[in-house]
């Protein structure tokens, strides 16, 4: 094996890492399935057949600059397409750490440091969430949560220890006669539907509460809805506040949610994958008040604050239930005799191996520090309010289409000879159908340009029915003169496009 080989391949990654693209340069250098395939024919294809040879040094360096010519520059300051952007460098250093000492977080004996960094960072963010952990203790040998492999997996977990909580036999017998319920606002994630599906309760047993104009669930909506569950014989069992919705940003009144919890004894599980770091700001972490009443609040770090894919932390308001629920008891892995067996967490959760997530966020805020983590928030709701002030000053060439006050900005294109167009707080509604149509095929069209050349990225996705983009801002990186950009390219494609649909 050629050590020179790894050196030339890590070059390549760290001056990526270290200076990667921005500005004019491309966020994309796009090119279509087949296209990319012949590009990679010409050098080490993509396909592996019967009888994979090895590779020259020279091919796989210039496989990985082609893997790094076409890939999404997702730390461009023009890539606001996602709810992850702009890792932090930090981040990504930890995370080549965590993999070149490539150990599991399931005991003690085989990650003692990551052991010991999971449980202060799990406790500082049960802290931030005021969750009950004692200040005394930052490490404690029973941390209050765990990390799993992303939000969905998070939403999961939770569902099953509610069900564990409801049916404590449910880990033997299996499911019970109960029809079991689940709430989630109209705005919420998938991850409710899917975990339902996988649990077995079904995805019938997810009802779906209205959410306002903004996103946010409307709570006298979930009461009614939680009452007529139970006067049709089924049993509430969690509900699921949103605290920051993928495509608004809107957050749930959580203390509300929770006195209908309360009342009903049923599980509140805090869905903060994108929102939950507004918690590391002052001015922003009101959003979530009564997150600290919340059985389970699960809290995405790889999203707001650029700590690489994946790193989710589930809180739990009693991390006891952690163990009662999932431990299988493997007594070849942990062994209840052997040295500090209290601190293995690998039997408080549903996998076997697990990467040393924590590890990338302790390096990350040990670096930054609690001001460096609330200044990437509030930095970010800053620039979105740029934004909607610049949508606001645009002689109706935009429009916003939900009003918004965190970090997603929400907005139609709107050609001239519809100008002026209210889209918000139920304009959609109020459209003639031509113009809504016509309003609803130009995003698609809008994007394939961008996308095909390659000068930003911004997502698009239907909002009350109608396509609509969305800049989201959580990279630091990005600047006022990129929202200038970016909104001045979405004009220009859109007169093109506008043009050539008149045209047709
Ligand atoms: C509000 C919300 N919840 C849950 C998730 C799912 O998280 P993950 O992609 O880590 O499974 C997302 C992802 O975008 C999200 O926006």
């Amino acid at each position: 094996m050629s050590l020179d080989l790894e050196s030339r391949l890590a070059a390549r990654a760290v001056d990526y890492l270290l200076d990667p693209p921005t500005g004019d340069d491309k966020v994309i250098d796009f090119s279509a399935p087949e296209e990319l395939l012949s590009l990679f024919d010409g050098v080490l294809p993509i396909g592996l057949d019967d009888r994979t040879d090895t590779a020259s040094d020279q091919r796989l360096v210039d496989a990985v600059d082609l893997v790094l010519r076409h890939s999404v520059h997702t730390s461009h300051p023009r890539f606001l397409n996602q709810n992850f952007a702009g890792p932090d460098p930090i981040a990504v250093v930890g995370d080549w750490l965590g993999a070149a000492l490539n150990t599991t977080a399931a005991t003690f004996e085989a990650a003692p440091v990551f052991t010991l960094m999971e449980n202060a960072v799990l406790h500082k963010l049960a802290r931030l969430a005021g969750y009950p952990v004692d200040p005394s203790e930052p490490v404690p040998a029973l941390p209050p949560g765990l990390f799993c492999p992303g939000g969905s997996t998070g939403t999961l977990y939770a569902l099953q220890l509610a069900r564990h909580r409801h049916q404590p036999d449910v880990i033997t017998a299996g499911a019970g006669p109960d029809r079991l319920r689940v709430f989630v606002s109209a705005a919420g994630h998938y991850a409710a539907t899917k975990s339902a599906a996988l649990l077995g309760l079904g995805t019938d047993a997810v009802v779906e509460v209205a959410a306002d104009h903004d996103g946010a669930m409307i709570p006298d909506d979930l009461a009614t809805a939680v009452r007529s569950s139970i006067d049709r014989g089924a049993t509430p069992l969690a509900v699921i506040g949103t605290a920051g919705t993928t495509v608004t940003s809107a957050f749930d009144d959580l203390n509300a949610l929770a006195d209908i919890c309360a009342e009903h004894g049923i599980w509140l599980h805090v869905d903060g994958c994108y929102g939950g770091s507004a918690l590391f700001s002052e001015r922003h972490r009101h959003r979530l008040a009564g997150v600290e009443r919340s059985d389970s609040f699960v809290w995405n770090l790889h999203k707001m604050m650029g700590v690489t894919q994946q790193c989710t932390a589930l809180l739990i308001q009693d991390p006891a239930r952690l163990g009662a629920c999932f431990a299988a008891n493997a007594d070849y892995l942990f062994q209840s005799d052997k040295l500090n067996a209290e601190y293995d967490n690998g039997d408080r959760t549903f996998q076997c191996a697990r990467r040393v997530d924590s590890l990338k966020l302790w390096l990350t805020w040990r670096a930054r520090g609690d001001a460096g983590f609330a200044e990437r928030i509030d930095r970010a709701v800053a620039m979105a309010d740029h934004t909607r002030a610049a949508i606001d000053a645009s002689d109706g060439r935009f429009a916003p289409v939900v009003a918004g006050d965190f970090t997603n900005v929400v907005f139609a294109w709107i050609p001239p000879d519809l100008r002026p167009l209210t889209l918000a707080g139920g304009g959609v509604d109020a459209l003639p159908a031509d113009d809504r149509d016509r309003l609803h095929r130009l995003p698609p069209a809008i994007k394939a340009r961008m996308q095909a050349e390659g000068t930003a990225m911004v997502g698009y996705q239907p909002v009350h029915g109608l396509n609509t983009f969305r800049m989201l801002f959580m990279n630091p990186r990005v600047t006022t003169d990129d929202v200038e950009a970016i909104l001045a390219g979405i004009d220009e494609y859109g007169s093109d496009v506008a043009q050539v649909s008149i045209r047709d």
